[in-house]
């Protein structure tokens, strides 16, 4: 079993700018270093440089095209989100839908860029779909629950169980992360318990009055 990881997407929630992300990156540092969990944390593509250059904690793009250096305007390309500082990237997020043959040119962009890949899936058949490419992590989000705060964890537990068997079949060395509604250090162990490596969640950090007493409830039980 892997050492779990959370990760908080900053989406482009106002409360994910400025120096409301830097004061959520800060809480996630602290309560990772308290806990020796490892947190992470996604901000827009503008934080990424000086979220890299203030915190210890792993950053990751939201986004990565899989186009190479050249003539794409208006594409953000790997290797300058890893020249930026960041370590990982989200890739095929549902509020930034790719094709399969874009996830496919995503992930290997960000893997020749050496970053971390992890590639947001809907259900099963697309995870183990996805899990072809042999990214780092599949994060698993039913968008119906995204952001309603009502727990994956909780409300369909089959479908994290059944992504993590189809993901294994393909490939058993990636490795899953449950999202969507994740509040509590209760649903974080309940996805871990499902046989998942961690969560990836955003609201219920990103929009929270006191991230650092969330981060330290979602710690708890691991
Ligand atoms: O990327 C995390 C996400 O889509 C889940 O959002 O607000 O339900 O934690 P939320």
């Amino acid at each position: 079993m892997s050492a779990p990881l959370i990760i908080i997407n900053f989406k482009v929630y106002n409360e994910g700018f400025g120096q409301n992300a830097h004061r959520i990156a800060a809480a996630a540092e602290e309560v990772s270093e308290e806990s020796g969990v490892r947190i992470g944390v996604a901000p827009n593509f503008m934080e990424i440089h000086p979220m890299s250059n203030h915190f210890r904690i792993p950053v990751y793009a939201q986004h990565v095209d899989g186009v190479a250096p050249g003539a794409s305007t208006g594409h953000i390309l790997a290797g300058a989100v890893r020249a930026a500082g960041a370590f990982g990237t989200l890739i095929n997020h549902s509020e930034r839908r790719l094709t399969l043959a874009d996830i496919e040119a995503a992930v290997e962009a960000a893997q020749a860029a050496r970053l971390e890949t992890v590639v947001c899936t809907n259900n099963a058949p697309t995870s183990a779909a996805a899990a072809s490419f042999a990214p780092d992590y599949i994060a698993i989000e039913p968008p119906k629950l995204i952001g309603t705060g009502v727990s994956v964890s909780r409300a369909d537990p089959d479908i994290i169980e059944g992504s993590v068997q189809a993901v294994h079949a393909v490939n058993p060395e990636v490795k899953v992360l449950t999202g969507a509604g994740i509040s509590t250090g209760e649903d974080v162990k309940i996805a871990l318990d499902l046989g998942t490596s961690g969560v990836l969640l955003a609201s219920g950090v990103v929009k929270a009055g006191d991230p650092a007493k969330v981060l330290r409830d979602l710690v708890s039980l691991i």
